[in-house]
C-alpha cells in the first residue's frame, strides 16, 4: 500500500530516494515520483509505471540535498502521470506525498474549487497540499498541525516547503512511518527496508504523532505541539536479507527459505521436558490462559487461511471453541465479546487496515487481542495487548509464502501450549513436538521436486480455471493454493472443501477445468478419493498432492506430487509447498511479474 521515502543529508537526495523507492516498490507500484530540493529550488519528477520508468526520467542526474519520494497504489484516480505523487499546492510551494485515504477529500476540494482554484489530479491527496499552503504562516510544522484535524481518513504523509529548504515534516494516522537516524543525515520511510542500507537506528511513529527532520536532527511531537520522547530502536534485519541472493525472484527465494524460517519460528518455543510450547510476549499468566473459553482469530487473505488452520487445531487439541474470522467482516458485524474469549490477529505486515481496525473494534469492546506479526515495530504489533513475532525475516514478494508457514508454526505452538494446559498428555505433546522438529527436513525434500512441479506448470499453465480441493485442515490449504495461483498468474482458481464440490461447483468440471486435490493419508483419505472419482467421471483433469507410497492415487490422478508422510495434523505445512511452487512456475510461464503482480500491494493499509 504505497511507499514513502524522505531524505535530508549530504548524499544526492535523488539517489537515496530512488534506491529507497526501489526497496519499497513491493508495497505498491502503479506510479512513482520524487521531489528534490537544492535550497529553495525544487525539482519534481513523476511517472506512471514502475521505479525503472522513473529512473529513466531522472537519468544519470544526481539531484538535491533533500527531498521526498513515493511509489503509489492507487485508490482515487487511475494510475497515470497526473495522479502520481508527489502532489503540490496551487503555487507549488508545498509538495507532499501520502499513503492512505482521505475520506472527506471531495468536500474539502469543493471549498477550493468554489473559489476558482484548480486541481491537477483526481486524487484525494492533492487537497492536503492546498490546505497546508492555505494554513502556512511561515512555519511548516504549525501549518501541518492546523490541517491534520480537518482530515477524515488515514494518512502517512511527508511534506516540504520552498521557504524551509532542508526540512521534511512527517505525520501518521493509520499508515506507517518510520524515522531513520544517520550521521548528519535523516530518513523517513514507510518501512525499514528503505533505510536499512544507511542506518539501523529507527524511531517508529504512532498514530497522531508528527516528526520534523533536518539533516542534523529531528523532533517528534503531537498535534498540540507537545514534544514526544520516542525510543530509538535497533532494526533487527540485515541488508542481505532483503536482497534476492541468487534467486530469480523474491518469491522463489522465500519459498525456499521456509526450511530455515520455520525453524526460526519454533526456536526457543518448544519445550520437550514439559512437552509443551511457550510463547513469550503473550502477556498472559498460565491461569489466565487456562481461563480462556473461546479463541477467535482475525486476519485477511493468506493470514486468514493460516488462522483457519490455527483455529481448527486449537479446537481439536485444546478442546475449546475456536474460529477464524475475516477481519473486514468481524469489524462490522458488531461481534459479541465475552470476558473469557481471547482474540488473535494474524498479519505478516502488521499494517493491514482491515485487521488493525478489527483489533481496535474488539479492544474498544473490552476484548483482549494478541498479535502474530512478522514486521517488528508494526502498528498491529505495537497496539496489540501482547503477541509474538514470526521471525520469518523480511517477506518482499507480494504473494505470501514463508510468512504463511511461519504463522502456522506459531499457531501450532499456541495450540500445543493451550492443549497441554488442559487435556493433552505428555506423550501426545512430545509426539507433536517431534513431528514439528522434523518438518524442515521434510520441506527440504519437497523443495527438491521443483523440476517435476515446473513440468506440471508447463503442462497446465494455459488452463483458465482451476479448482483446489482439500478437507479438514487441508481445506484452508486448498483456499491458499487457489489464492497463490490467482494472485500471481491471474488464472482463475477456487479453493473448496473437497466434499462441497458436489453441492454445485462440480458443474464447472469438464476437460478444461483441472482440479488440484490435496489427499493426505489421513482419516478422510478415502472420502477425498471418492471426490476425485466424481471429478474424473466428468472428464476433469486431476492433479493430486499425495503421500509417498500411496500408489492408488497415481492410478486415479493424471499427475501426482508426492510428499513425505507425517503426523496427520502436520500436513498443511507440507501440502502448501507444491501449491506455492505450482503457482510460481505457472506465473513464470505466463510471463507475469511474479514479485509484484498487477493491482496488488504487499500491505493493504486501506479498507
Ligand atoms: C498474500 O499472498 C496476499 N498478498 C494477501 O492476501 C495478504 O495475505 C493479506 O493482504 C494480509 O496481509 P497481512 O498478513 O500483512 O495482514
Ligand atoms: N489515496 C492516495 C492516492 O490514491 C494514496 C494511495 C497510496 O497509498 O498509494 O493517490
Amino acid at each position: 500500500m504505497c511507499g514513502i521515502v524522505g531524505y535530508c543529508g549530504y548524499r544526492p537526495a535523488s539517489v537515496v530516494l530512488l534506491e529507497g523507492l526501489k526497496r519499497l516498490e513491493y508495497r505498491g507500484y502503479d506510479s512513482a515520483g520524487i521531489c528534490v530540493g537544492t535550497g529553495n529550488k525544487f525539482e519534481l519528477l513523476k511517472k506512471r509505471g514502475k521505479i525503472r520508468e522513473l529512473n529513466e526520467l531522472v537519468g544519470k542526474r544526481t539531484l538535491g540535498d533533500f527531498g521526498i519520494g513515493h511509489t503509489r497504489w492507487a485508490t482515487h484516480g487511475e494510475a497515470n502521470d497526473r495522479n502520481a505523487h508527489p502532489h503540490t499546492s496551487a503555487s507549488g510551494d508545498v509538495v507532499l506525498v501520502h499513503n492512505g485515504i482521505i475520506e472527506n477529500y471531495a468536500e474539502l476540494k469543493k471549498e477550493f474549487e468554489s473559489s476558482g482554484q484548480i486541481f491537477q489530479s483526481e486524487t484525494d491527496t492533492e487537497v492536503i497540499a492546498f490546505m497546508i499552503e492555505d494554513a502556512y504562516k511561515g512555519n511548516l510544522e504549525n501549518a501541518v498541525r492546523e490541517v491534520l484535524p480537518l482530515l477524515k481518513g488515514t494518512y502517512g504523509i511527508a511534506v516540504i516547503h520552498k521557504n524551509e529548504p532542508g526540512k521534511i515534516v512527517g505525520a501518521r494516522n493509520g499508515s506507517p512511518l518510520v524515522l531513520g537516524i544517520g550521521e548528519h543525515e535523516m530518513f523517513l520511510a514507510s518501512d525499514v527496508t528503505a533505510i536499512l542500507a544507511y542506518t539501523k537506528d529507527a524511531v517508529y511513529l504512532n498514530d497522531g504523532e508528527l516528526v520534523s527532520i533536518t539533516k542534523d536532527g529531528y523532533r517528534t511531537f503531537d498535534i498540540n505541539d507537545t514534544i514526544i520522547q520516542k525510543q530509538v530502536e535497533q532494526i533487527s534485519w540485515e541488508l542481505e536479507q532483503i536482497e534476492k541472493r541468487g534467486f530469480k525472484h523474491f518469491m522463489q527465494k522465500e519459498i525456499h527459505e521456509q526450511v530455515e524460517s520455520i525453524s526460526r519460528a519454533f526456536q526457543g518455543r518448544l519445550n520437550k521436558e514439559s512437552a509443551t510450547g511457550h510463547l513469550g510476549g503473550l502477556n498472559m499468566l498460565p491461569n489466565e490462559l487456562l481461563g480462556v473459553r473461546r479463541v477467535i482469530i482475525m486476519a485477511a487473505g493468506t493470514s486468514y487461511h493460516a488462522g483457519m488452520i490455527g483455529a481448527y487445531l486449537i479446537e481439536k487439541l485444546a478442546r475449546i471453541p475456536a474460529s477464524a474470522e475475516l477481519s473486514s467482516e468481524i469489524r462490522y458485524k458488531n461481534p459479541v465479546v465475552e470476558h473469557d474469549s481471547l482474540y488473535f490477529v494474524v498479519s505478516q505486515s502488521g499494517e493491514t487496515a482491515d485487521t488493525l481496525q478489527a483489533m481496535r473494534e474488539i479492544q474498544r469492546k473490552g476484548g483482549k487481542v494478541l498479535g502474530l506479526c512478522n514486521v517488528v515495530g508494526s502498528t498491529i504489533a505495537r497496539e496489540s495487548d501482547g503477541g509474538v513475532y514470526l521471525h520469518s525475516g523480511p517477506e518482499i514478494a507480494v504473494a505470501s509464502t514463508k510468512a504463511f508457514t511461519s504463522q502456522l508454526a506459531v499457531l501450532y505452538v499456541l495450540a500445543l501450549s493451550l492443549a497441554r494446559m488442559r487435556h493433552l498428555s505428555i506423550e501426545d505433546g512430545l509426539k507433536i513436538i517431534n513431528a514439528l522438529e522434523v518438518l524442515p527436513e521434510k520441506i527440504s525434500s519437497i523443495l527438491k521436486q521443483t523440476a517435476h512441479i515446473e513440468a506440471l506448470a508447463e503442462k497446465y499453465h494455459r488452463y483458465e480455471n482451476f479448482l483446489f480441493l482439500g478437507r479438514g485442515m487441508n481445506y484452508p490449504v486448498a483456499m491458499e493454493g487457489a489464492l497463490k495461483l490467482k494472485e500471481i498468474s491471474y488464472i482463475h482458481a477456487e479453493g473448496y472443501s473437497a466434499a462441497e464440490i458436489k453441492h454445485g461447483p462440480i458443474a464447472l468440471i469438464n476437460e478444461n477445468t483441472p482440479s488440484f486435490f490435496l489427499v493426505p493419508d489421513d482419516l478422510l483419505r478415502d472420502k477425498v478419493i471418492t471426490n476425485m472419482k466424481e471429478v474424473k467421471a466428468r472428464k476433469g483433469k486431476l492433479i493430486a498432492v499425495a503421500v509417498e507410497g500411496d500408489l492408488e492415487i497415481a492410478g486415479i490422478a493424471d499427475d501426482v506430487i508426492y510428499i513425505p508422510h507425517t503426523e496427520e495434523i502436520m500436513y498443511p505445512f507440507l501440502m502448501v509447498l507444491p501449491t506455492q511452487l505450482f503457482a510460481y512456475y505457472c506465473a513464470i510461464k505466463l510471463g507475469r511479474d511474479v514479485d509484484q503482480p498487477r493491482n496488488l500491494a504487499k500491505s493493504v493499509t486501506v479498507e
